[in-house]
């Protein structure tokens, strides 16, 4: 099927995610972090230093903690996994044996597989460039899949859902945190999504609501464990972050860029964290 073009200024999401890569919102030196999600917070401020990195790490242990990840999970897929931290902290930190980070930006692929060097895990976490929606993994393969804040870019979400459900096993466990885009519901909502959807690379079958969104999961034949709404956990606190260090958003990105996109700092996107079973 031919689908209609998302972006007049990317050809997809890696393009995007290879132009902002080089330029991530914090760079975290104590542990070669860089930061590419909005965060949890919880029990944090907007203003101390550090702390954007901190709820990017809580965010990251929120979505591997919903998916009971542990040694006996012979292998475990992180779809958009950005720099490869949270493959990193799969094989590390939750002792998971057989550990896969998927990407399309080329950029942030080449950047994982340097982390993964850093650590010493190349026997355990492999990265590789494919498609969220078109995962090159065999059937019924995968013990957990984890998703932190890349579904809303998948062209189409619902496609991706429909890969978890193929390649996870029986029992396997889906972990998302996603941001949610709902229809506009005014004048100036309907100018800014569109300009929205071609900076960020949000494809327009994405837009819909959270009742919407589970009932996409549970189409595609998962029963849904937990589903929660968080966006007061990340929205005013991203957004007086983004006020706070208006430098680190504009850093060596292109005006047309950020003036297309400043719609994000109003638009009244959801955060959700959602947790799904294949029987
Ligand atoms: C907002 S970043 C989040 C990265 C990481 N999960 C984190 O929380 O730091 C979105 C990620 O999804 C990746 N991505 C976007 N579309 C994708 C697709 N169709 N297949 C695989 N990865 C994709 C991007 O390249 C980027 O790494």
């Amino acid at each position: 099927m031919i689908k209609s073009r998302v972006s007049a200024t990317f050809q997809d999401a890696g393009a995007l995610y290879d132009y902002m890569g080089r330029a991530p919102l914090e760079y975290d030196a104590r542990d070669n972090v860089s930061l590419v999600n909005l965060g949890y917070w919880i029990g944090l401020s907007s203003f101390a230093k550090g702390h954007l990195s901190r709820s990017n790490h809580a965010l990251f242990y929120l979505v591997c903690k919903n998916a009971w990840l542990s040694e006996i999970d012979e292998f475990v897929a992180d779809i958009g996994c950005g720099f490869g931290d949270v493959a990193v902290l799969c094989a590390k930190n939750f002792n998971c044996p057989n550990v896969i980070g998927i990407n399309i930006s080329q950029y942030q692929i080449d950047r994982s597989i340097e982390k993964v060097a850093l650590h010493n895990l190349q026997h355990r976490v492999t990265i590789k460039n494919m498609s969220a929606t078109d995962l090159q993994l065999a059937d019924n393969s995968v013990d957990k899949m984890i998703c932190t804040e890349a579904a809303f870019h998948f062209d189409s979400r619902a496609d991706f859902f429909r890969e978890a459900y193929r390649t996870l096993k029986r029992g396997g466990i889906l972990s998302l945190a996603d941001m949610v885009y709902n229809q506009p519901r005014n004048a100036l909502e309907k100018i800014i999504l569109p300009r929205l959807q071609d900076g960020l690379f949000i494809p327009s079958a994405n837009i819909y609501g959270m009742a919407e969104y589970i009932g996409k999961i549970m189409e595609a034949g998962f029963e849904i464990i937990e589903a929660k709404n968080i966006t007061s956990h990340v929205r005013p606190y991203f957004r007086r972050w983004a006020i706070s260090h208006p430098v680190n958003l504009v850093i060596n990105r292109k005006i047309s860029w950020i003036i297309s996109t400043i719609g994000f700092l109003v638009y009244p996107w959801e955060y959700m964290y959602l947790v799904a079973k294949k029987p």
